[in-house]
């Protein structure tokens, strides 16, 4: 609810409250943030400057009170009084005073085509002005989340020169620690916490995308907060493009936050009566730890981000040719691969990179969208009316915001490539397209829309593979046009799957969320590399938007060895898939994906939709009272100790069914050791053995235990590990990279 009562302004959900006031200055204090709390805590929690600081600038000479510096605001301006960094920057001393507040009822809309959460339950607007210009600042209430938003106009007969533009700025009194989400290529959303101290700590892209290098959401906890602990804040940006967010501490222990698009080289004139509008910020905070803080981004992420028509709808297991074929593939193979996967229990086959002319490696074919007739005789029609009538579901992968020199597209029109003034400079071999230009965004629409109908496609992987020579507002501008192009081709098809992807997860953000249910998260599927991949981007997102595959091992980015029970118990916390040469597997392989497949789809709305959390050696998805928990383990230590399952939430008078699911082990694993059980002398190398193990498993442990819920909360101890006494099969064996999955039912009291 929003109340405007006593001169308070207060946004409270059943999660926080945000209470802001504007004083006698007209500026916006903010009261609180955090926790919901009452109107009337309003004057105990709001700041009181005392006798004043020094040599503080004051708005009233005669009053300490006034002095902008040391209050705790909802926006500031530059060089009045407030020393501390702005949200807004001019070029010249800015000072916007409140005229008016007014509460509308659900969504305010956007106009200049960013995208946007949808819902709300209500939107404070605020506005203020100063001579020839005017900030509005937009306070929308969600369930879970508030987002905020600015947007400047110019009112006066003059042009303004806009610098800066936060979508939010504000001040929370306290000690902070800050959490991004950092990385790069095949290492994506690796967390990093730094104290907010007296220096400014920043998080921004400068790449031209919402980057691989800093994911925009980022996370502000009170030091010693844990994982189901404390009180933590978390931001996002809706929005796909450079981003800026800034934390600093004052000397009055206020830590100032702020985040929008990044200032870098920004810069915007705002003719007599124009507007700009930053994208909308989202705002969470819990205080149940950072596990509590990712429920709340979780639920705003999945109630108001994603398309309504994938919110809550199962997603398919996919199967996607990339790391199995490459470009290399003919039809015959594809839909050889297509009736292998069928058989393996796939429901969707998607044919990745290499379907069109020129397009047999890298170098060469993008921007161009005829079908190569050589790999394809039949055209996408007739491969997907074969792959339909092998009842998988038919996706396919394009990349149509890039341009390869050697192609026809570029050879036609070479002024279409997003340029700087400079020699082109290349990445992944190929070039941007300009999507300011309207006549390259109508291009992308029109055959993007014309191979979605020529086939029955019902998804899309959007792929783009480089970083961007685009700086400040012409950035900004190429990803209005991105959004104007996924609207037009999309918003009339409402049921295709759209994943998106950017050389892995170099563009995961609630922008692209906004278009796409699913991101894929990284290039790298190596399940020990995806815990830090995934478990980083749970922070922030959930994980019905992961697009999480089984590949092959050694993998391919870090040729890690990993058993094929572990890749399948990762994937599963996301949108399961399988990419690699099924033609490869052997049967014991075949045989476990197949169980692992049908034990994915029985539980798919639990793992797909549950409610995530981070365990001490694993995570939890929890569903209508069940769960399901992956325990992993990464190196193995000889002698390990006992391992318990602690889990988060389950009813502690509840009585509940644990179950381990069943994994088995390859005989080649142990190598010379089968010495110890086999009655005859068998060589490791030899034929025998190599036959075993293509053929036969034997059984890991298979635990069950009947437990109170209260015992869960607690922890129990799971079956004893592997420990150099021999096999057993009441001990979970497992070397390297092992891990376990359990669900967890609640049995009938
Ligand atoms: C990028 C993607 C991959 C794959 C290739 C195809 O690297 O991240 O998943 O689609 O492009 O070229």
């Amino acid at each position: 609810m929003i109340t405007i009562d006593g001169g308070w302004l207060h946004l409270k959900n059943g999660a926080l409250s945000c209470l802001l006031r504007v004083n006698q200055w007209g500026l916006l204090e903010q009261a609180h943030f955090g926790a919901p709390v009452e109107t009337a805590d309003g004057a105990a929690l709001a700041c009181r400057p005392g006798l004043g600081w020094g040599g503080s600038l004051l708005l009233d000479d005669s009053d300490t009170a006034s002095c902008p510096d040391v209050l705790a605001l909802a926006w500031s301006g530059s060089g009045r009084g407030d020393l501390r960094e702005s949200p807004l920057e001019l070029g010249s001393a800015t000072d916007f005073r409140v005229t008016d507040t007014r509460v509308l009822h659900g969504d305010a809309l956007m106009t200049c085509g960013l995208p946007q959460a949808r819902g709300a339950e209500a939107t404070l607007q605020v506005t203020m002005a100063q001579p020839g210009a005017e900030l509005t600042l937009y306070f929308a209430l969600f369930d879970t989340a508030i987002t905020r938003r600015t947007v400047l106009k110019n009112t006066g007969n003059a042009p303004i020169t806009l610098h800066k533009l936060m979508s939010f700025c504000m001040d929370v009194p306290g000690e902070f620690e800050m959490s991004t989400f950092d990385g790069g290529w095949i290492t994506e959303a690796a967390r990093h916490t730094v104290p907010v101290s007296r220096s400014r700590v920043v998080n921004e892209s400068l790449t031209g995308f919402s980057s691989n290098r800093h994911n925009p959401g980022f996370l502000l906890s009170e030091p010693g907060a844990t994982e189901d602990a404390g009180r933590v804040y978390g931001c996002n940006l809706v929005y796909s493009g450079n981003h800026y967010a800034a934390a600093q501490r004052s000397l009055q222990n206020l830590t100032r936050v702020m985040q929008g698009i990044s200032p870098a080289n920004f810069s915007l004139t705002l003719t007599p009566g124009e507007t700009f509008e930053t994208p909308e910020a989202v705002l969470c905070y819990s205080g149940e730890g950072l596990n509590g803080l990712s429920d709340q981004m979780h639920r705003f992420i999945s109630g108001h981000i994603i398309p309504p028509y994938w919110r809550g709808r199962a997603r398919p297991v996919v199967y996607n040719s990339w790391e199995g074929c490459m470009f290399d593939f003919t039809q015959a193979r594809l839909l050889d691969l297509a009736r292998r996967a069928k058989k393996l229990g796939c429901e969707l086959f998607v044919l990745d990179d290499g379907w069109f002319a020129g397009r047999d490696g890298d170098t060469a074919g993008l921007g161009d969208y005829t079908v190569n007739r050589k790999k394809l005789p039949q055209g996408l029609t007739g491969l997907s009316q074969k792959i339909s009538e092998l009842g998988l579901a038919f996706g396919l992968w394009f990349e149509p915001e890039s341009v390869n020199e050697n192609s026809a597209l570029y050879r036609a029109h070479p002024d279409w490539a997003l340029t700087d003034g400079f020699p082109p400079v290349l990445g992944r071999h190929q070039l941007l397209l300009d999507l300011t230009k309207p006549a390259v965004r109508d291009y992308i629409v029109e055959n993007v829309s014309h191979i979605l109908d020529s086939a029955n496609i019902r998804y899309v992987k959007w792929d783009m593979n480089r970083h961007s020579v685009a700086q400040g507002a012409k950035a900004h501008a190429y990803i209005l046009g991105l959004y104007d192009v996924l609207r037009r081709i999309f918003g009339p098809r409402p049921e295709i799957l759209l994943e998106s992807c950017s050389s892995g997860g170099n563009r995961f953000d609630p922008g692209m969320l906004c278009f796409s249910p699913q991101i894929w998260c990284s290039d790298n599927t190596d399940p020990i590399a995806r815990l830090s991949i995934q478990g980083g981007l749970s922070y922030l997102y959930p994980q019905s938007t992961f697009g999480a595959h089984v590949s092959a091992a050694p993998h391919a980015q870090t040729l890690r060895q990993t058993p094929l029970a572990t890749r399948a118990n990762v994937a599963f916390f996301g949108c399961l898939g399988y990419e690699l040469d099924l033609r490869q597997l052997l049967p014991v392989e075949q045989q476990e994906i197949a169980a692992q497949i049908a034990f994915y789809k029985q539980h798919r709305a639990l793992f797909q939709f549950g409610r995530f959390r981070r365990l001490e050696n694993g995570w939890q998805v929890s569903l209508d009272g069940n769960f399901a928990a992956g325990v992993f383990h990464t190196l193995a230590g000889a002698a390990p100790g006992y391992e318990r399952l602690r889990l988060v939430g389950p009813n502690k008078s509840g009585r509940y069914a644990v179950r381990t699911r069943a994994q088995a082990l390859r005989i080649g694993q142990f190598g010379a050791l089968v010495k110890h059980v086999a009655p005859v002398p068998l060589d490791p190398n030899g034929v025998v053995l190599r036959t075993a193990d293509r053929h036969f498993l034997l059984p890991d442990a298979q635990e069950e235990y009947h437990v109170s819920g209260a015992a869960l909360v607690s922890g129990i101890l799971l079956a004893p590990m592997f420990r150099g006494t021999g096999y057993d099969k009441a001990q979970r064996t497992q070397a390297d990279f092992g891990s376990n999955l359990y669900i967890i039912e609640e049995e009938p009291g």
